[in-house]
């Protein structure tokens, strides 16, 4: 495998040169200290997108999506074009037309990553197993990494801080909620859902969250949405039905008609808190118009944000030049 990259180290904040290079299957590939500079990373990025220009020249991606996307795709398209690289996009079935171990064994001589947004889990890590580059995860039935990393670099800028936080989601116990739990608690920031009964976080991820959980942040879990956005800083929903789950949309509707994220709930977190969605939303379901469009809402930070964290995590796992190129 190439060798990690070594990236300009901004001015303020500093940040140590980190060999982060492998895959990024799921919010935990990341050991502590990297998800700490993948946060600095990412503000100076924000910051001082210029810095960065043409770091990653001859580097391509190949993103191979089995989902529609509009954030993610177009985040790192324009995240590897704007670092000097380029990108080729797929859609369909991953290891239908041939076997995942054979896409990856293609691939891997073309491009210096792989991003995929897969139906399953196993699909991502078959791909990281059969591939010498890196491969990113946009987004699997069991967790939306990028996602998280953007919304908590969100988090931070807005509120100057991490630590102590209270971060409440009300929904369903999906992939972005698997997410945002193991990457916001590592960071020292309590977590809480509120989710329908039967829809609950895997077990086996709220305890690895748990374990990994630091600065005596806690994760809490209940079926009462007010008990878990009480003093919450930040109030964050996603759909009732994620993509491949359409088919259920009629009884998801009706199970989670007490979940939604409307002004009444808003009123009982922080006075100050943010409202946060990953979108695409359904105005009228899961939150309200009035919710999203509110001063609270920090929604399009969020989209915004995608773009300056994955720039950050390509800086992080990418050989330095195009090997291949
Ligand atoms: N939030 C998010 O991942 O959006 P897309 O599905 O549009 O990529
Ligand atoms: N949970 C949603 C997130 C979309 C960005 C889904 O998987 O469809």
């Amino acid at each position: 495998m190439a060798a990690p990259r070594k990236f300009p180290i901004p001015a303020a904040p500093p940040v140590p040169v980190l060999a982060a290079a492998g895959d990024l299957r799921r919010d935990q590939d990341l050991t502590a200290r990297e998800l700490r500079l993948l946060l600095d990373l990412t503000h100076d990025l924000a910051g001082h997108p210029e810095r960065y220009r043409d770091s990653l020249r001859g580097s391509y991606l190949a993103l191979l999506f089995e989902k529609p996307s509009l954030r993610t795709r177009l985040t790192f398209e324009l995240a590897i074009a704007q670092l000097g690289g380029g990108s080729v996009y797929t859609t369909g079935p991953i290891g239908e037309r041939e076997p995942v171990k054979d896409v990856a064994r293609n691939l891997e001589r073309w491009v210096q990553g792989i991003v995929a947004r897969t139906f399953t889990q196993q699909t991502v890590d078959d791909l990281a197993h059969w591939s010498s580059v890196p491969v990113i995860n946009a987004l699997s039935d069991l967790y939306h990494p990028c996602q998280a990393f953007a919304d908590i670099a969100v988090l931070e800028r807005h509120f100057h801080r991490l630590e102590g936080l209270k971060l409440a989601f009300i929904g369903d116990g999906n992939n972005v909620a698997h997410s945002l739990m193991i990457s916001a608690a590592r960071l020292g920031v309590h977590f809480a859902i509120a989710n329908p009964p039967g829809y609950d976080p895997r077990p086996e991820i709220v305890a690895e969250a748990r374990k990994l959980a630091a600065h005596g942040a806690k994760i809490a879990l209940t079926h009462d949405a007010e008990e878990a956005v009480r003093s919450a800083d930040a109030v964050y929903t996603d759909v009732w039905a994620s993509m491949g789950q359409e088919h259920e949309a009629f009884q998801r509707n009706v199970h989670f008609e007490s979940y939604r994220v409307d002004e009444a709930l808003m009123k009982k977190a922080a006075r100050n808190a943010v409202f946060m969605h990953c979108l695409p939303a359904k105005r009228g379901q899961e939150t309200t118009d009035a919710v999203m469009e509110s001063r609270h809402s920090v929604v399009f930070d969020q989209a915004e944000y995608r773009l300056h964290a994955q720039k950050a995590l390509l800086l992080m796992l990418l050989p330095a030049s195009g090997a291949n190129s």
